[in-house]
């Protein structure tokens, strides 16, 4: 039985005080929750202040990219061991902002999570695919290439310690998110994908959905047989919102 997780991904949002608020009301409003995890991807400047407000708590942390690099002359780049400083566990690789905005490709994502797997860091990867590809049919081959790409480098084994997230990049930020079985049919795919290689790893890995989840709508999704939980974007920063997806989760 796979544990369902609920990650916050606050992309560039966030304030000291502001993130002081939110978490200490996330933490009230999710104690007792025992069948499901919760996380939140924050930006790098808060993650001391966030490591220090959920460290007694039941919600974990990490961020929202990294280097593929250890270290060395890379300007404004954060590296993987840098984010054990602050204890983090997860770190979200291959968010479709970061391949669409700052030209990550999948080898780049690869390296990425690889990284992150180095360093005992749980990497989020996302994959996911445009609307003009929905519309030309080209979902699963986008999905699977980009799937492929982190097992070729890293091997099928390295999943055990890792989570996928499928975003339709079409469903992020838009209010239109994809009905329950478009989901359930691409995250079936993907561990159909991830079985071909290691049944006991399919059988295993968390795939988190991620694409306007609201708290409306996450129980729908969250049914679903391969859906484990959400990647939840503007909803993880209302506090209200977020609590309940979190609740729909621990059902
Ligand atoms: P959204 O973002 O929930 O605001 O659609 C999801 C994501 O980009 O991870």
């Amino acid at each position: 039985m796979r544990k369902k997780l609920v990650a916050g991904n606050w992309k560039m949002h966030g304030g000291i005080e502001q993130n002081n608020s939110l978490l200490n009301k996330v933490v009230a409003g999710t104690l007792g929750a025992d069948k499901a995890t919760y996380a939140v991807c924050v930006p790098y400047p808060y993650l001391s202040q966030v490591s220090s407000l959920l460290k007694d708590t039941h919600i974990s942390w990490g961020a929202q990219n990294i280097s593929q690099h250890v270290k060395g002359a890379f300007t404004g780049e954060v590296s993987a061991i840098m984010l054990n400083d602050f204890f983090c566990h997860y770190v979200i690789v291959g968010h479709s902002e970061r391949r669409t905005l700052y030209g990550e490709d999948s080898k780049i994502v690869s390296h990425k999570f690889k990284a992150a797997l180095e360093n005992s860091l749980i990497p989020i990867l996302c994959v996911g695919e445009s609307l003009d590809q929905r519309e030309a049919g080209l979902t699963e081959e986008i999905v699977g290439e980009q799937l492929d790409a982190v097992i070729e480098l890293v091997g099928v084994e390295a999943l055990e310690h890792a989570v996928l997230a499928y975003e339709p990049i079409w469903a992020i930020g838009t209010g239109r998110t994809a009905t329950p079985q478009q989901a359930q049919d691409i995250h079936s795919f993907i561990r159909n994908r991830v079985a071909s290689h290691n049944t006991q790893i399919a059988t295993k890995i968390q795939i988190l959905y991620g694409g306007s989840v609201k708290a409306n709508n996450a129980t729908e999704l969250f049914v679903m047989p391969d859906i484990d939980g959400g990647l939840i974007g503007g909803a993880s920063l209302l506090p209200d919102e977020f609590i309940s997806i979190c609740m729909a989760a621990n059902n």
